[in-house]
């Protein structure tokens, strides 16, 4: 499949990368206020993020930006973890974002790793029918995989799969010892946004900080568009683009 390379921007640092896509977002998010509408935002997990919730705690503390319009819907899930283990992501982004704004808790929406195998099909369809229901999501925000994974979408996955559970890939576990301590302790599945339901979002930036992921980087940015590489898709979308530093840009042919 042919795709456009996607537009990117190189930044000093992450903090900076960090700061103007928060910028972004608090743009979005006051221009729906003023005319009393919703902000629909997918935010996504993994240590990537840190440095942008550190900076939209800081929109909120420091600038005045409300989360009160917004509603917030999450990229994916661990399966097999209840609720409040401390490496769930819906902890994570207690701990790290939601717990620190003001967004109405019942505006944020998570996927489910503690259902039964018979509940998850439903569960992944109404995830799906929420967000459609809410307007469809203005940005989201994700992360990338070494192996160029985007939420759990591991290489292989369908360009147009919709939310679903799926296998993770076993260079996605490796790189999730350093959370959960031991192999054997990481989820073999989670439940996934699917590829399709994020090319859906209106506006998409993925961030990348670091050497480690300078080499998919290059590959999601200016490499063939398909399935062993999910970000790729990427290129397809027509308001996809991606914040690095300078580690991460790295290794990136001229434009
Ligand atoms: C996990 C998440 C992804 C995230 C990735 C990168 O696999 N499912 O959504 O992009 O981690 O994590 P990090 O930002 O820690 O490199």
């Amino acid at each position: 499949m042919s795709g456009n390379t996607i537009r990117y921007r190189v930044f000093e640092n992450p903090d900076s990368a960090s700061a103007q896509a928060a910028a972004e977002m608090a743009q979005l998010i006051r221009e729906r206020a003023v005319i009393g509408r919703t902000a629909v935002i997918g935010f996504a997990t993994g240590r990537t993020q840190l440095p942008f919730f550190e900076e939209l705690i800081y929109l909120y503390r420091e600038e005045g930006l409300s989360f009160r319009n917004v509603i917030c819907f999450n990229l994916d899930e661990y399966l097999g973890l209840e609720q409040t283990h401390p490496e769930s992501f819906r902890s994570f982004m207690r701990w790290n974002l939601y717990d620190f704004i003001d967004v109405p808790r019942e505006n944020i929406h998570f996927l489910r790793g503690d259902l039964t195998t018979e509940k998850i099909p439903a569960h992944c369809r109404a995830y799906e029918k929420k967000i459609s229901e809410a307007g469809g999501i203005d940005l989201q925000i994700l992360g990338i995989g070494r192996n160029g994974h985007i939420g759990f979408n591991e290489p292989g996955s369908d360009i147009q799969c919709r939310t679903s559970r799926v296998p993770i890939a076993e260079m996605t576990r490796r790189d999730a010892i350093r959370d959960f301590g031991d192999f054997d302790d990481v989820p073999t599945e989670a439940l996934t946004m699917g590829c399709g339901t994020i090319l859906e979002a209106r506006k998409i930036i993925l961030l990348a900080w670091g050497s480690q992921k300078a080499r998919v980087i290059r590959r999601a940015i200016q490499g063939p568009v398909g399935s062993k590489l999910p970000a790729s898709y990427l290129q397809t979308h027509p308001s996809a683009q991606v914040f690095l530093d300078t580690p991460a840009a790295s290794v990136l042919m001229e434009k």
